[in-house]
């Protein structure tokens, strides 16, 4: 499915939420812990899909705020956290001043910004100096699960699979990083674990986004390509892990020689 398309989004919001929606929680744990998120922390998720993110730093004590380019994934953040400011939009052009927030993060969702480079200086634009912005999506392949049977669809249909974007894997997320100007605080790869009970939940969570005929034509595939997943209870599990960073601005040093020359005093007086 695109993934830059807000309608396909807001076609699967309530599939997404139910299927897709806790994946990263051991993610969301490890960025909340380093930012030291509490009471009053003001955070952001851009991107913020159904707003699982939210729910959990609003948990915590967390003011929260969202942005997303779907108005059905909107709908959805707004119902989980009526008290949070969940904006339609996109990452690439925030709707809130400058150093609003102690920590902006982006999960899974900067991949599908027209420019990462721009939406992840949105995102340090928004922070405050000394906060934290936190971005993380798919570890590479060979990390996921998921990907074995992505690649087996692709396969049965004569493609080739969708080749894993810079940023899934190692340094990808530390580039961007170091392209904004962020200091990278810690980064590394969480395992997210995903289960689901049975057949049908693992087609429709797999194939989400497709329309029903393309499900059927594609189920016996997903089936066979995750039965070394398959637990006795006749459900799966998928060993998936997610890369993440998570950084501070530091704007580049300007040195006196780079600087314009005082007011008041002509260029090359002395
Ligand atoms: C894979 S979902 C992830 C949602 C949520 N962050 C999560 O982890 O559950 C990707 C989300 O990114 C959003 N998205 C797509 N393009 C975007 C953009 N340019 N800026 C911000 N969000 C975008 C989609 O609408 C969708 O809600």
């Amino acid at each position: 499915m695109d993934g830059a398309d807000p309608d396909r989004w807001s076609a699967v919001a309530a599939d997404w939420l139910d299927l897709w929606g806790g994946l990263a929680a051991p993610l969301w744990q490890v960025i909340a812990e380093a930012a030291g998120v509490g009471p009053g922390t003001k955070v952001v998720d851009v991107g913020c899909g159904s707003g699982d993110l939210l729910a959990y730093v609003d948990a915590l004590g967390a003011s929260t705020a969202g942005m997303d380019p779907a108005p059905g994934m909107v709908d959805f953040a707004r119902a989980q956290i009526p008290r949070a400011d969940v904006r339609l939009g996109s990452a690439e052009r925030l709707p809130w001043p400058d150093d609003a927030f102690d920590l902006a993060t982006s999960v899974n969702a900067v991949q599908f910004a027209e420019d990462a480079h721009d939406a992840l200086l949105e995102l340090a634009r928004v922070t405050k100096p000394g906060g934290l912005v936190a971005v993380a999506n798919w570890a590479q392949p060979e990390l996921n699960d998921l990907d074995t049977i992505e690649e087996a669809v692709a396969h049965a249909a004569d493609l080739n699979p969708i080749p894993a974007g810079d940023l899934r894997h190692p340094g990808g997320l530390e580039t961007l990083f170091t392209g904004c100007d962020l200091d990278i605080v810690v980064a590394g790869v969480v395992d997210t674990p995903w289960s689901v009970p049975d057949d049908d939940t693992l087609v429709r969570a797999v194939l989400l986004g497709e329309d029903p005929s393309t499900v059927k034509a594609k189920a016996a595939t997903v089936i066979r390509a995750a039965r070394p997943f398959r637990t006795p209870s006749g459900g799966y599990r998928l060993s998936n892990s997610f890369r993440y960073a998570i950084g501070t601005y530091s704007p580049p040093r300007v040195l006196p020689t780079m600087l314009p020359p005082a007011r008041g005093r002509a260029e090359g007086d002395v």
